[in-house]
């Protein structure tokens, strides 16, 4: 184990661990990575992957409300950080009296968040220092007073451990994620592939839908992206409208799932492709939701059959769209390969209708896509993008440097 102190790494560290945590939205997430090896070809090892979801919470409201989620991410996280701990196999339970300094400073640093400071001194007077060497946090993009609850929480630890820190971009957590590989499934052990530029990146959330170009390790260049509604967001709202429960992306596909291969979508349900056939990258969603709207208007009674007749539809609609334009893009861009990232990353129509698509026109093509459980938001992906944003510099950031930015982009 590489311990090290005040801002310094080695190199060619023999184990580095890194404490990894996400609070971006409605998830509070936390993982605990090892990464040994040469930095050109690290093994990252995952010891620990929790998630608390307030999923339940927001399905009675239909969505995400910021100051809701705060208060939820503050609460879950003391508990969260015990758990992975422990999962991780670093939790050792010690009489470990903490400074009056340090505690005025932690308390400082979560004057907003004054319970979970409470609990996190409590925690931390009873644990000795696990061996974590680095914390990567999600600085944005995402729900601002979200994002500062695992910010503060990060910086306290930072503080608490004298240990560096770094700042992820979540959306390049979702890329940078689906480039490391596990060896062999249920191993938890991923290794780096190794990527001929420029790579394409698909990102498709609740938040985000946009198309990125990259042109090497960290260089990003948005060409496309949604001028109104996300396709996740999409997903949520016309999952709304057919009364399905938040999120609605996986219910959507589950209810389209049932109708896929065995019949024909009648031609009065017939939806828009939205800016399909703009020549600019770029995407729409918002005119499709309003168009499933209007078609529940005209229809008087909404059988289940004409549900999902319609989820299928829809579904249909967003994956044709998407999948025209990333293809357009490979070819102009002349892309080896496809990443695909976000939440709607998990869809398995988008799944099996890119691939095919992409390898039936550039056969050669390398198409990832996240494994299931890692397309929605894990702290997995962020330990991963902070691992690489480290490798930037060998080094961390001191904590009082970090800010949440809602609106942080690639
Ligand atoms: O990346 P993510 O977990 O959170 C954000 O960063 O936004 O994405 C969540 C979004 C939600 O809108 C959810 O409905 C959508 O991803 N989603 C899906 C599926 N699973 C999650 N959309 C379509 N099909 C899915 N299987
Ligand atoms: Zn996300």
């Amino acid at each position: 184990m590489c311990m090290v102190k005040k801002y310094f790494f080695c190199y060619n560290h023999s184990a580095m661990k890194i404490l990894a945590i996400e609070t971006s939205c409605d998830e509070t997430a936390i993982a605990v990575l090892e990464i040994t090896g040469k930095t050109t070809t690290p093994k990252i090892t995952r010891l620990a992957h929790s998630i608390a979801s307030q999923i339940e919470l927001h399905a009675q409201y239909g969505g995400v409300f910021p100051m809701m989620a705060k208060r939820e991410h503050a609460k879950a996280f003391t508990p969260l950080l015990a758990t992975s701990l422990q999962k991780a196999k670093l939790l050792k339970k010690t009489n470990y009296p903490l400074s009056e300094k340090l505690i005025t400073k932690i308390r400082t640093t979560l004057e907003r968040e004054p319970d979970m400071g409470d609990a996190l001194i409590t925690f931390l007077s009873g644990i000795s220092q696990p061996a974590i060497d680095l914390i990567a946090v999600t600085t944005g993009p995402g729900l601002e007073p979200a994002l500062w609850v695992g910010v503060n929480a990060a910086k306290a630890l930072a503080l608490a451990w004298d240990i560096p820190i770094v700042g992820v971009n979540h959306m390049e957590g979702h890329v940078l994620s689906v480039l490391v590989q596990e060896k062999r499934k249920g191993q938890k052990t991923f290794t780096a592939e190794k990527l001929h530029f420029p790579v394409l990146s698909l990102l498709v959330s609740g938040g985000h839908t946009e198309l990125v170009l990259m042109k090497d390790w960290h260089h990003y260049k948005k060409i496309g992206a949604t001028r109104d509604d996300a396709a996740g967001e999409a997903f949520d709202k016309v999952a709304r409208m057919l009364e399905l429960p938040y999120p609605g992306g996986p219910k959507i596909s589950a209810l389209a799932q049932t109708q896929r291969g065995k019949n024909v979508i009648p031609k009065e349900y017939a939806l828009p492709r939205p800016m399909m056939m703009s020549t600019d990258f770029d995407f729409s969603f918002s005119g499709l939701k309003t168009a499933v709207l209007y078609l529940l208007k005209k229809i008087a009674i909404h059988t289940d059959e004409i549900k999902a007749h319609i989820a299928h539809e829809f579904e249909n609609a967003v994956v044709e769209v998407l999948t025209h334009k990333t293809l357009r893009a490979l070819k102009k861009y002349q892309c080896t390969t496809l990443v695909v990232g976000g939440g709607v990353a998990g869809n398995t129509h988008l799944r099996t209708t890119l691939t095919n698509t992409v390898k039936k026109t550039f056969p050669k093509m390398k198409v990832y896509f996240p494994e299931k459980e890692l397309a929605t938001d894990n702290a997995f992906m962020i330990g991963i993008a902070g691992y690489f944003e480290y490798l930037k510099t060998k080094k961390g950031k001191r904590p009082g440097s970090l800010r949440a930015q809602g609106n942080l982009s690639l």
